[in-house]
């Protein structure tokens, strides 16, 4: 009598281990290809601010910074902080289609700019990382929208651009995790969520003021930066936004 109970009891924990097993070990590698979307993501807007001087210098035309030679600083970048090479992914993999499609996105976004980014007389073009980062995601999502989402949000109060407004469970994140004194800095928050975009698993990476934010995201709060918003009043070191990445189960 007892026998059987005890095989349908092992049976059930094996179930269960083995589902948790299997969930625990999708999200490890869902989390390897949100980590290396965030990394390129990164790399890309650096290449930008690195090339601020040389993009708002109204004394040079062509500036020589085409697809090519932005795509191959970021590749550079990132092998130097050892991260592997984007193109080099496997196209037949989910990981390889999306940082195709990353870095077709970022080629594009530099080549529809090479006008703006070329045109001498003019000093400030608003070509700032943010801006370039921006534009960068939504034409990602236009490559692989129901795959996989990139996106910079910030706290409510901070928020520039409408469109970087966090959604609901972005929110909660910032507010109740990330906003938390207990908060390590820099510890990224990871879950699968079912809302109505479909099943997701979604990670949310926080991202601090450093000194060069402050220029426009500082003090004094309310006065206009370069670009023409009013400064957040930020502190070095204050929770200024989170990369968001969303992979939509299949
Ligand atoms: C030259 C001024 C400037 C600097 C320097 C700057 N930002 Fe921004 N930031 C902007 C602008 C402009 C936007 C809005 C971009 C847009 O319109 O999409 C923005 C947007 C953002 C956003 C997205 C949410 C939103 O409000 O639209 C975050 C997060 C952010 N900045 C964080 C930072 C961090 C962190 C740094 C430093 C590493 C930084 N910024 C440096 C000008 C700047």
């Amino acid at each position: 009598m007892i026998k059987p109970y005890q095989i349908i009891g092992i049976g059930i924990t094996f179930v269960f281990s083995s589902w948790a097993a299997s969930i625990a070990m999708a999200n490890e590698a869902e989390l390897k290809i949100a980590l290396s979307l965030a990394d390129v993501l990164r790399a890309s807007r650096t290449e930008i601010a690195n090339q601020q001087a040389r993009i708002n210098d109204p004394d040079i035309g062509d500036k020589g910074l085409s697809a090519d030679v932005i795509s191959s600083n970021i590749i550079k970048a990132l092998a130097a902080n050892g991260k592997a090479d984007p193109t080099a992914a496997d196209p037949s993999t989910l990981e390889g289609r999306l940082l195709i499609a990353q870095l077709e996105a970022i080629r594009e976004i530099i080549n529809e700019n090479q006008m703006l980014i070329n045109s001498k007389d003019i000093g400030f073009k608003g070509f700032v990382p943010a801006v370039f980062t921006q534009l960068v995601n939504e034409r990602f999502g236009e490559k692989v929208g129901t795959e996989a989402e990139l996106k910079v949000t910030a706290p409510v109060h901070l928020v520039r651009n409408r469109k970087a407004r966090p959604d609901k469970w972005e929110r909660s994140v910032i507010e109740d995790r990330f906003s938390a004194a207990d908060w390590p800095t820099g510890k990224l928050f990871a879950e699968n969520t079912a809302d109505s975009g479909g099943d997701a698993f979604r990670v949310m990476v926080p991202e601090y003021y450093g000194q060069a934010c402050l220029s426009c995201h500082g003090a004094e709060k309310g006065e206009m930066d370069i670009t023409g918003y009013p400064k957040e009043g930020g502190a070095l070191g204050d929770l200024g936004g989170s990369i968001s990445i969303t992979l939509y189960q299949q």
